[in-house]
């Protein structure tokens, strides 16, 4: 099964590119630009990576991203993490970054955007890895603040495919952030909101209804409200799901009780996911294989979440064909 997963070509719907900073790679950039941190070893960061809720995550995912000051560190951040998809065969990525954690401390939006914008062409060229960019909005900030972020990301429009709601959902419903999401889907961004990880169900009507989301990340407590999951079946809408960061931030006990086997039975359209890899304790692949192991998923089973992965995506129709073409000839060789 391991290596059935290894080998799967996927994609990878939800991640946060300031959520793969590997301790490692975070002091090396501490250190090149003499930024003191709170901790005096890797090992003593990676042992601060215990949390109780998304909150407790944040504060330090936060900090973390604190380091990153200039165009080549966020150029290497993103680079790094595309060596890993080329690692996993995860074909293509759509990568979310939260601008704001950095214009909010000085950094200009075009630093972090060419940086992480030249290394995915240089993903695309080296590694043969597609990807396509999420600017996020930060919920725990104001909408005010959101129209500023939609307003420097326009020069960029060209290298920005779709907005995202990310940051701390309790007390921060989508409904906060509705002009906003009108004026970025006015621009010709496509909508994608976290919801339903840590608030309830409310918050992905919300999210569906008045930010017309295309996507749904996270969306475990769809579960709640029946004609909810009715609602996003018949919307089409996928969920994007991160088992190992659910688990870490306490969303499930344990994978054994994640209700993902739940969500696939009931017809919803599920993929797998690493939300911020670097915290949660694995890739990608890691995701799958956990979850395969605790709830028994079959090839099959497998095969339709990386399907999955690449149908509910924001590529061109052609080119989900391509990789659907490639799972398929990977799938019936390898049953
Ligand atoms: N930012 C990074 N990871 C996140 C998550 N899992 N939920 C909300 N905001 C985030
Ligand atoms: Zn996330």
């Amino acid at each position: 099964m391991e290596t059935f997963i290894n080998n799967l070509p996927k994609a990878e719907l939800h991640l946060h590119i300031e959520g793969t900073f590997e301790p490692e790679l975070l002091f090396k950039i501490a250190k090149r630009n003499n930024i003191k941190i709170n901790y005096d070893s890797v090992e003593e960061l990676r042992k601060a990576y215990a949390f109780d809720c998304l909150q407790d995550f944040l504060d330090i995912y936060y900090q973390g991203a604190g380091v990153l000051i200039t165009e080549q560190d966020f150029y290497d951040l993103t680079y790094h993490y595309l060596e890993k998809c080329a690692e996993q065969n995860v074909r293509h990525t759509e990568i979310m970054f939260d601008p704001q954690t950095h214009t909010e401390r000085g950094i200009a939006f075009e630093t972090v955007i060419n940086g992480i914008s030249k290394a995915v062409e240089d993903a695309q060229q080296n590694l043969d890895i597609s990807a396509l960019l999420i600017m996020s909005y930060l919920r725990h900030l104001s909408e005010e603040s959101a129209f500023k972020t939609l307003e420097q990301s326009l020069p960029f429009k060209d290298k920005i495919t779709a907005v995202g709601l990310d940051s701390s959902e309790k007390g921060n419903p989508p409904s906060k952030f509705v002009n906003v999401f009108e004026a970025s889907i006015k621009e010709g961004y496509i909508p994608v909101a976290h919801a339903g990880e840590e608030g309830d169900a409310n918050y992905i009507w919300e999210a569906l209804d008045l930010l017309e989301i295309k996507r749904i990340d996270h969306g475990n407590n769809c579960l709640q409200d029946e004609e909810l999951v009715k609602e996003i079946i018949k919307r089409d809408l996928a969920l994007t799901i991160c088992p190992l960061s659910n688990t870490a931030l306490q969303v499930v006990k344990d994978l054994k009780d994640h209700s993902l086997k739940i969500m696939m039975d009931l017809g919803l359209k599920t993929t797998i996911n690493s939300d911020d890899p670097a915290y949660f304790g694995g890739q990608v692949n890691q995701n799958y294989i956990d979850t395969q192991k605790a709830l028994n998923l079959n090839k099959e089973e497998l095969y339709h979440l990386a399907k999955n992965s690449f149908q509910y995506s924001f590529l061109s129709e052609s080119k989900k064909a391509t990789f659907i073409k490639e799972l398929d000839e990977y799938y019936s060789n390898n049953k």
